[in-house]
């Protein structure tokens, strides 16, 4: 089987190829350098470079995995099973580009089109391993889905089976790296920045609250924020031009306290859901997810509580399309179980993807078809 798949909810611009369970491309265009003077993502920018990128992106994908050929000077096409896009969450512009592309797509390879929840593509993405599908997810798990634009608590019994456990009140775990690292002028995005820093600083250096907020699964970062804003106020001068006044030294030992305090309330908080659901096993998948102090405290917290955890790749852990297409792959191995929408959805939630009430299961449809050639 062999999906094309498309990404564009916020700032990358992405085409992959999967052909039965292999990444034949996966080709990523990122525009941070359009939005790092931003220190923030602007979606009309992101919007206009996505149309400008996409063909251009798309046309890399199929030349590289060979499903655009040239032979004896003529261009050729080998048969597409189905398009894939991203249809939420994210930002409208941007999915309405991908949109549009995938459609077109389906019409000229005469295919299914389907639209695939970009949250699901971050869990599922931990199967991938040295461009396959190599591993496989060991439902039922907790999800953790740590992004720039999410974060999120799930429970997964199966394959499309979740049921969201908690989500951020405000801020995500990426965008308080990311406003971090803009109030303290390091660049955009925060997080790899302030990754790399935090490893030169002491974590003990400033003591920023633990957001815990132990009574149930959700997050609030945007305390942490300002206890870190007013740290700065506090103890060093302000220069409208350069921003704070702060030793390099200082500015490691703010990055790692900082990055502290949020990996601890992170792997905290997935612990203690593991925990309420006796599951032991835990699939963390995200931009957030590349950071390298949360890894490591993650698995040890998780080796000593007896969880399994199941990082995916760190080339697999930010936006992509593979793991679209590889949602879009299980979807259509699962025969028409699922649900399938190709309207776009700015704010979709976990709970739009759920198993069609009262549908067949394969083997159900497998009898049904029997009876019917046997009548
Ligand atoms: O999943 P992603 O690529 O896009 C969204 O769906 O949002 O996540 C991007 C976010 C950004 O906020 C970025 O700062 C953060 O992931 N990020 C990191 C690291 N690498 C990316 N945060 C902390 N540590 C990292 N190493
Ligand atoms: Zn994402």
């Amino acid at each position: 089987m062999r999906i094309i798949a498309i990404e564009t909810t916020c700032d990358e611009t992405a085409a992959s190829v999967i052909e039965n369970g292999e990444i034949k491309s996966d080709i990523v265009f990122s525009q941070v350098l359009l939005h790092r003077k931003y220190y923030g993502i602007v979606p009309e920018l992101a919007s206009r470079a996505h149309m400008e990128k996409i063909a251009g992106v798309i046309g890399a994908a199929l030349k590289k995995s060979g499903v655009e050929y040239k032979k004896n000077g003529r261009t050729f096409f080998k048969k597409v099973d189905a398009v894939a896009f991203s249809r939420g969450p994210g930002l409208p512009g941007a999915l309405l580009v991908g949109r549009a592309a995938g459609e077109t797509l389906s019409r000229f390879f005469k295919c299914r089109f389907l639209g695939i929840n970009h949250l699901e593509g971050h869990v599922l993405s931990y199967e991938f391993e040295n461009s396959k599908i190599s591993r496989k997810l060991k439902y039922p798990f907790i999800a953790m889905i740590v992004s720039g634009g999410h974060t999120e608590l799930w429970r997964a019994r199966a394959f499309g089976k979740y049921k969201l456990l908690g989500k951020t009140r405000d801020d995500a775990a990426g965008e308080a790296f990311d406003k971090i690292a803009k109030l303290l002028k390091l660049g955009y995005p925060g997080g790899p920045i302030i990754d790399a820093l935090a490893v030169k600083g002491k974590a003990n250096a400033v003591k920023f609250p633990r957001p815990y907020m132990r009574e149930g699964h959700e997050f609030s970062f945007s305390g942490l924020k300002t206890a870190v804003a007013y740290h700065l106020k506090d103890n060093y001068r302000l220069d409208e031009k350069n921003g704070f006044k702060i030793t390099k030294r200082g500015i490691n030992d703010i990055c790692a306290s900082f990055q502290e305090a949020i990996v601890d309330t992170l792997v905290y908080k997935a612990i203690n859901a593991c925990e309420k659901f006796k599951l032991k096993e835990l699939v963390i998948g995200g931009g957030v997810a590349a950071n390298s102090r949360f890894r490591l405290k993650m698995n040890e917290a998780g080796e000593l509580a007896g969880i399994n955890v199941c990082f995916a790749d760190k080339k697999y852990s930010g936006d992509n399309a593979a793991m679209i297409g590889l949602c879009a792959w299980r979807k259509l191995n699962a025969a028409g179980r699922f649900k399938n929408s190709i309207e776009i959805s700015p704010n979709l939630t976990i709970s739009e993807t759920v198993r069609q009430r009262g549908s067949k299961t394969v083997k159900q449809n497998k009898r049904k078809q029997k009876i019917v050639r046997s009548k």
